[in-house]
């Protein structure tokens, strides 16, 4: 697949095969998520990965627990109150793998750096016949000091990207976007 193809093609995928992901795969894409641009040559971002679905739905259910108990402090998710008390909706759409790109907060530039990294991935992922979604209700969960003492992440490591990854159950269609603003200066 050539990169073009890739970018046009690419969709957030919330229906997986029950198939795991081979752990070298895995490994290539952490390898090329780190071919991402860095600022300053920082490379501040550091990787977990999980593959224990029960992990998975224990972490999705704790996720969605903080979410409704702090509904007040998030109104941007109140539109998604319904499907966080459903039992049935896992934050994770039972994907077989979680990757989470963790920034060094010492490096300025760790966000930017992180996401570059999750691009990276994304589009990877593409070749090996993978598709992915960005979880960004796992975000307060994964970022937890009892979640990052569990995974031995420093403290000083901040919570970029949960990434899931798997084998996309269907083709979707092409992203729709709006078209580009672009700002020009007054003549
Ligand atoms: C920062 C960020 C957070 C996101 N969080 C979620 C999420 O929690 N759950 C989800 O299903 N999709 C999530 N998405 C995926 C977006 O919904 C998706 O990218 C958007 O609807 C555009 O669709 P596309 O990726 O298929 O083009 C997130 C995407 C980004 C970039």
């Amino acid at each position: 697949m050539n990169v073009l193809e890739c970018i046009n093609g690419r969709r957030s995928v919330r229906k997986f095969a029950a198939k795991a992901v081979p752990p070298e795969v895995i490994d290539e894409l952490i390898s090329l998520g780190t071919k991402a641009a860095t600022g300053s040559g920082n490379q501040p971002w550091g990787f977990v990965v999980i593959t224990d679905l029960q992990e998975m739905k224990r972490i999705s259910d704790e996720a969605k627990s903080h979410w409704l108990a702090n509904m007040e402090k998030y109104p941007y998710m109140q539109q998604y109150k319904n499907w966080l008390k459903d039992d049935s909706f896992n934050i994770f759409y039972n994907a077989p793998c979680l990757l989470i790109i963790y920034g060094n907060t010492e490096s300025h530039w760790y966000v930017y750096d992180s996401t570059l990294a999750a691009g990276n991935i994304m589009l990877a992922s593409r070749e090996y016949g993978l598709g992915t979604c960005w979880v960004g209700f796992a975000e307060h969960i994964c970022d937890s000091d009892l979640f990052k003492s569990k995974y031995n992440i420093p403290a000083k490591y901040k919570l970029v990207c949960p990434l899931i990854i798997g084998y996309p159950e269907t083709e979707l269609p092409p992203p729709k976007r709006k078209p580009a603003l672009i700002f020009t200066a007054t003549s």
